[in-house]
């Protein structure tokens, strides 16, 4: 048996083409509130983080027409992009995942917003879902 690499639920990513306005959505609507936002250059996407307990709800917008979330909202439209996972030990959950057939999308950890660790695990293979394995 493996031991459990995840500590907590990081955040759920939700792709957006208007990030103020889904902004908006989320502090009348939930009455939640922006906690960190973050230029991401490298990925091509701005974020906001809302805070819910010790989780967050991570709005993605693209910055340019050739970022990732760029071609997913072309394709899908807005909604649900990854779902972000929180782990003691970023390098060590990624290798647990190659030990066990999975795809990854960055072979070795890199540096995430807010100063986190993170490296992503392609959907193939974990069925469906982007996952994004996050080292505070
Ligand atoms: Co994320």
């Amino acid at each position: 048996m493996t031991e459990l690499l995840l500590t907590e639920i990081d955040h759920v990513a939700i792709a957006v083409p208007d990030l103020e306005a889904a902004i908006g959505y989320y502090e009348e609507t939930f009455g939640a509130t922006v906690d960190h936002r973050e230029l991401v250059e490298s990925d091509g996407v701005e974020e906001a983080l809302l805070k819910v307990a010790d989780s967050y709800i991570q709005l993605l917008t693209p910055t340019r027409e050739d970022s990732p979330v760029a071609k997913y909202l072309e394709k899908k439209g807005p909604g649900l992009h990854h779902v972000g996972y929180r782990v003691a030990d970023c390098a060590a959950a990624l290798q647990s995942v190659k030990d066990h057939g999975g795809q990854v999308i960055d072979q070795a950890p890199r540096p995430g917003s807010r100063g986190t660790t993170v490296a992503f695990v392609h959907p193939k293979g974990a069925f469906g879902t982007l996952i994004e394995l996050v080292q505070e």
